[in-house]
Parts: structure tokens; C-alpha cells; sequence
């Protein structure tokens, strides 16, 4: 496994690729990776001849006050973990090499409505960081297709919405949220929870998956199972963000004849915000 921090280099590698007719997948990261990001590998790889992950924390996507500062860099442990996991590439590049012109310059690319509400709303701009690096990954790597987790539910539409806008030859596959055995969905800002927070913090999957077996049952009463579900997570000690019941490809508010819905949910518990989904087919 090759670490490639400058673009002409990872061209060169992909330019290779490509002579001999190779598939390439990308899995975009900001590193600190766990098994959640590691089963994206895997996925890619089934899907792909060569696999590129890419780790740059990215400071277009975080508010002035979030963790951009804080947020673990642990390129070493990443870079073995990915040896292992059959990475062809990990590509690893600077500010200077994403955003050449400065961060005040930059090109940027928006994708509105969409990234408006849930996580758009208590984060503003942040999708927008999002599509901003997405986009340079994409244009630098040129992938065949990208695989992004369903975890980030928002996310993960968004992306698709602003490939097919843009008519970018990248297609753009999703995989299962990986979760502790207690329910909790890994991510790297589990981390920051104490051990009492750590010990409600399953409450978060444990509402969603009330929320979707009362909608399997045949409840149509949203309002209501919102409620329910904001109610038990400020219970658990949440500070409950969004508890939000939608059409599941668009987040739009479910209307009578729509059958694919997802549920979404997002928290502070102490210092770490917290998200989860489900999707769930109504009765
Ligand atoms: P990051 O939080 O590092 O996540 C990288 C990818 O891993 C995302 O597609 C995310 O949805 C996925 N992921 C995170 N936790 C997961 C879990 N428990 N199970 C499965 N997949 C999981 O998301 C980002 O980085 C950034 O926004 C990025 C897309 C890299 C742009 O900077």
C-alpha cells in the first residue's frame, strides 16, 4: 500500500490503473478509522480493482466552534489498519493542495434545500464543506464509484444529488451503519463520551428502532412518534438536535402514499453530537 500525499502522484498511480483497465473506488475519510469505515473498504473492494481511501480532516466542513482542532489524527494506526484491510493507496493530502487560492477563494459547490435542514440547520455551511471536498476528491482520484456510510444518511443523499446535478461519472454506493454490540453506531467521536454517557448513549439506536417497529405496525402518527422519540432521548440526558421521521429519498415530510422512509436522529450527550438513522418500509 502506497501513501500519496501531492496530486500529480495520485494521478499518475490512477493514470495506471486505468491504462490496464482497472475499476478504482474511493472512500473518503477524515481518518481515525474503525471497522464502520474499514467495511466501506471492504465493500469497495468487492466493487473495485483498486481502492484509494483518502484521509483529510477537512476545515471547510466544521463550525468555528466544533472539533476541527481537536479532532484525533492518528495517520499511523489508520495507515496499518488499511494495509490490512487491502487499500491500494492511501492518499493524504494538505491545505495547500485542496485549497490552493485559501479557504476565502476557494471554489465552492451547494447543494440547497437538501442540506437545509437536520444536520444543515444545526451546522450552517457545513454540507457545504462537505460537497466542497468531495468534489476535489472526486475531480483528483476520478473514481469509477465512491462508497460513503449510511450512517450519515444526509450525507450520503447529498452526494448523490450533487453527482447526478453535475453529471459526475462517479457512482455512488452506500454500506450498513457498523454499531457496538450494544447498538451504537461507531464513530470517532464516541470517543469523547465518559462512561456514564457512554452507557445511555445506545438509547439513541434504541429510539430509532421503537420509532421504526411502531411504523412496521402500521402507526402513520409521525408527529407523535417524534415526539415520543425526542421524549426518550432527553431522558437518556440528550440534548436532542432533530428526531425526524421522512421520506426516505429526499427527507422530505412523509406524504400518505410514501412506503420508504428513513428516520433520523441527532443529539449532544456531554461533549459528542451524536447521529443515528434507520430506514424502515411502512406497512
Ligand atoms: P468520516 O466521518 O471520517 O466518515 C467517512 C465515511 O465513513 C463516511 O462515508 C461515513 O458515513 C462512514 N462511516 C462513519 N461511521 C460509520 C459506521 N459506523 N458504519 C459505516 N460507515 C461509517 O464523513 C466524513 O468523514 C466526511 O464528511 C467526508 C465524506 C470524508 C468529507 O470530508
Amino acid at each position: 500500500m502506497k501513501t500519496v500525499r501531492d496530486i500529480a502522484a495520485m494521478r499518475a498511480a490512477v493514470r495506471d490503473w486505468r491504462e490496464v483497465g482497472e475499476r478504482v473506488a474511493l472512500v473518503p475519510t477524515m481518518g481515525n478509522l474503525h471497522r464502520g469505515h474499514l467495511s466501506l473498504v471492504e465493500l469497495a473492494r468487492a466493487r473495485a480493482d483498486r481502492v484509494v481511501v483518502s484521509i483529510y480532516v477537512n476545515p471547510t466542513q466544521f463550525g468555528p466552534s466544533e472539533d476541527y482542532a481537536d479532532y484525533p489524527r492518528t495517520l499511523d494506526a489508520d495507515r496499518r489498519r488499511l494495509r490490512r484491510a487491502g487499500a491500494d493507496v492511501v492518499f493524504v493530502p494538505g491545505d495547500e493542495e485542496m485549497y490552493p487560492f485559501g479557504l476565502q477563494a476557494m471554489t465552492r459547490v451547494s447543494v440547497p434545500l437538501l442540506t437545509e435542514k437536520f444536520c444543515g440547520a444545526s451546522r450552517p455551511g457545513h454540507f457545504d464543506g462537505v460537497t466542497s471536498v468531495v468534489a476535489r476528491l472526486f475531480g483528483i482520484v476520478q473514481p469509477d464509484l465512491a462508497v460513503f456510510g449510511q450512517k450519515d444518511y444526509q450525507q450520503w443523499l447529498v452526494i448523490r444529488r450533487m453527482t447526478a446535478d453535475l453529471h459526475m461519472p462517479v457512482e455512488i454506493l452506500s454500506g450498513p451503519t457498523q454499531r457496538e454490540r450494544d447498538g451504537l453506531a461507531l464513530s470517532s467521536r464516541n470517543q469523547y463520551l465518559d462512561p456514564d454517557e457512554r452507557r445511555r448513549a445506545p438509547a439513541l439506536y434504541r429510539s430509532l428502532q421503537r420509532c421504526a417497529q411502531a411504523i412496521e405496525a402500521g402507526r402513520r402518527d409521525y408527529a407523535a412518534l417524534e415526539a415520543d422519540g425526542r421524549q426518550a432521548l432527553e431522558a437518556a440526558g440528550f440534548q436532542v438536535d432533530y428526531f425526524a421521521v421522512c421520506r426516505a429519498d429526499d427527507l422530505a415530510p412523509p406524504a400518505a402514499g410514501d412506503r420508504q422512509l428513513v428516520i433520523l436522529a441527532a443529539g449532544r450527550l456531554g461533549r459528542a453530537r451524536l447521529i443515528d438513522n434507520v430506514l424502515v418500509t411502512s406497512a
